[in-house]
């Protein structure tokens, strides 16, 4: 079983699709910010106001190192920006969760938390710029990916249906 990467602008549905796809397969999952706030003891939030994005970023590399190196087996839901990092297709199978950009406001702000939601993403607090940076993304986005997942009103369970079979054609 090779590494499976998700990939996709913020609030697109990442971790919510990984938390369904290891309940119906045996990979386990981890988060490339999760493991950020522990390694740093703090929130992305945080580390962006602290330190500013840069930093942030080196620390996306340095993870993605380990990743490759050490990581087996796994299902990897990643930040919206982790797609820059080069090593990417060494680290396992790439799948883009697309939508436009409008349908993942929208599912942001229906979230219970959606205060919660928009408040933690420090690159979603301009929702003008935000766009702007979709627009700059999602090509980039489709370059990299090797599975393309359209998450456009589909459940986490119809995604992870269609994630788990089209994985296995890569097997
Ligand atoms: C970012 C996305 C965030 C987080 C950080 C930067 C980005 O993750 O890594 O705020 O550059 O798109 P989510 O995609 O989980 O929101």
């Amino acid at each position: 079983m090779k590494n499976i990467i998700l990939i996709g602008f913020m609030g697109v549905g990442k971790g919510s699709l990984a938390r369904e796809v290891i309940k119906h397969s045996d990979y386990m999952a981890i988060d490339t910010d999760d493991l950020i706030e522990s390694m740093e003891n703090r929130k992305i939030k945080t580390i962006f106001e602290d330190e500013g994005e840069a930093y942030f970023r080196s620390l996306e590399k340095k993870v993605a190192k380990w990743l490759e190196g050490s990581v087996k087996n796994t299902l990897i839901s990643t930040g919206g920006g982790f797609y820059k990092q080069k090593n990417l297709n060494k680290i396992g199978l790439v799948v883009l969760l697309d939508s436009p950009f409008d349908e993942i406001i929208k599912r942001i702000k229906k979230h219970p938390n959606a205060a919660k939601k928009l408040k933690k993403r420090p690159l979603l607090a301009d929702l003008q710029k935000a766009k702007a940076l979709y627009d700059e993304r999602r090509p980039e986005y489709l370059k990299r990916a090797d599975i393309v997942i359209d998450v456009t009103k589909k459940s986490a369970l119809e995604c992870s249906k269609e994630l788990l079979k089209k994985v296995k054609k890569y097997d």
